[in-house]
């Protein structure tokens, strides 16, 4: 059964597919549709975040959509969704058409950041769980890299518009291959299809044998309640917390200063010319894919703990040696490979760390009731903070230096090992409704968290 259970995680993951590539492509796109429409430079910005602006009003209300009318329906409607963004975006005639095509481009990318890696955890087998989830991580990575080839490949020709419509054929796949899947057994739980729903939990556990997890799934749904309300109960509310730090955690320490702006950090490093400059950031593009394999083997079999660790100390000791680097006057030529490997350890670090477990943690900690609710929010939250990290970071660089500016994201290193060390629990090979129900509606903190 394990084949079919890779199956559906894979084409949900095809959503991260679709995260990455539509995040990553429009740094390449910008600088032809500049040209093509007379971009000033605040229409330029706009065009740039405006993705980001969509992805937090789609990640809002993904949650919700998906407790009222199933991971399937939502994961498919995000399809439908990218593919008119695609589409709108490929033919816009003026940049007024191409602004809101990006705005609804980022909608389908907020819906598929909340509910791909939800129902890929919904389906997964305990034991493989993080496996699987991380390979929505993977498919992140290869997005990126992915546009970020692309881009390369259509830079001579200035094709900005193909670099926008590429992302058609991701989100054909999804919607094809999302078509035949099942819909997740806990929601049919959840919405009382109690008969689909044993059907499907016995085809992903590949046996008849079902009691402990439907045990587990149904007492889950007495204990705790739904809607807003359910966040009144402590553990819940602890889960919620705890989700949002990390989801912001997991943009103020840095990552898409690196992955927006990789091009950027490297002349600030003293690599002169743009194809070096390029090369160096599609060389971190390939540690980042590489490195999710890492989470993919280990994080089932070591822990969700141990990766956090060891990830979040490589990003703090990368980040140290950039913010050094960058403060010493006469490092000349050596600064750049400096910043070559240090970027490349961060990213590496954070790709098997820190870039999977997020979405790991925020699919498991929240009772199935809130599932969605709960994983809306924290995603909300990532993609608040990654709209502010992005905003600022030229700005900061400006007005603080590169050093500062890469301390501040070590120091917030440390804070996130500390609120891993003190927050978060080991989740690996629990099922779902254990690692909620442990927490139980009345636990509080001491008791409630291993
Ligand atoms: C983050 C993204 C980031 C990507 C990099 C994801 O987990 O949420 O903001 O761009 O990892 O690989």
């Amino acid at each position: 059964m394990r084949p079919f259970v890779f199956l559906v995680a894979s084409v949900a993951a095809l959503g991260g597919l679709l995260f990455g590539y539509d995040t990553g492509v429009i740094s390449g796109a910008i600088l032809f549709i500049t040209r093509d429409f007379a971009l000033s430079t605040r229409l330029q910005e706009l065009t740039i975040s405006i993705v980001l602006v969509g992805c937090i009003v789609g990640s809002a209300v993904a949650g919700t959509i998906a407790d009222r009318i199933g991971r399937r329906i939502t994961l498919l409607t995000a399809g439908v969704i990218f593919a008119l963004g695609a589409l709108g975006s490929a033919f816009a005639p003026t940049i007024d058409v191409l602004l809101a095509a990006r705005f609804v481009v980022g909608i389908g990318i907020g819906f598929c950041s909340v509910v791909a890696p939800l129902y890929i955890s919904e389906v997964a087998p305990a034991d493989i769980r993080g496996a699987l989830v991380s390979l929505y991580q993977f498919a992140i990575t290869v997005g990126i890299l992915g546009a970020f080839l692309v881009d390369y490949a259509l830079a001579g020709a200035g094709a900005w518009r193909w670099m926008l419509a590429l992302a058609l054929i991701p989100s054909l796949i999804l919607i094809g291959g999302m078509l035949p899947l099942p819909e997740s057994p806990r929601y049919l739980f959840k919405i009382g299809n109690v008969a689909a729903a044993e059907v499907e939990l016995r085809r992903i556990a590949g046996r008849d044998e079902i009691g402990v997890e439907e045990t587990a799934i149904v007492d889950s749904l007495k204990v705790h309640g739904s809607g807003f309300a359910a966040f009144a109960t402590p553990g819940v509310r602890y889960a919620l917390v705890l989700g949002i730090a990390l989801a912001m955690l997991q943009q103020v320490t840095g990552i898409n200063t690196v992955i927006y702006y990789g091009p950027h950090i490297f002349q600030l490093a003293g690599i002169a010319s743009n194809e070096a400059s390029i090369l160096a950031t599609a060389l971190v593009g390939v540690v980042n894919v590489l490195l999710t394999l890492v989470a993919i083997f280990f994080v089932d079999r070591i822990g969700r703990k141990p990766l956090l660790y060891a990830g979040c100390t490589g990003m703090f000791l990368a980040l140290s040696a950039l913010a050094i680097a960058f403060s010493q006057p006469h490092l000349g030529g050596s600064l750049a490979t400096i910043a070559l490997v240090s970027l490349m350890v961060y990213v590496g670090s954070f790709a098997y760390s820190l870039g999977p477990i997020l979405w790991l943690l925020i699919s498991e900690i929240f009772p199935l009731q809130v599932r969605g609710l709960g994983m809306s929010i924290c995603t909300l939250s990532n993609w608040v903070a990654n709209l502010v990290v992005s905003l600022f970071f030229l700005s900061m660089v400006q007005a603080l230096g590169a050093s500062a500016t890469f301390s501040i994201y070590a120091a917030l290193c440390i804070v996130t090992l500390v609120v891993v060390a003190r927050g978060v629990p080991e989740t690996k090979r629990e099922i779902l409704e254990d690692i909620s129900l442990a927490r139980g509606p009345s636990l509080a903190r001491p008791e409630g968290i291993p």
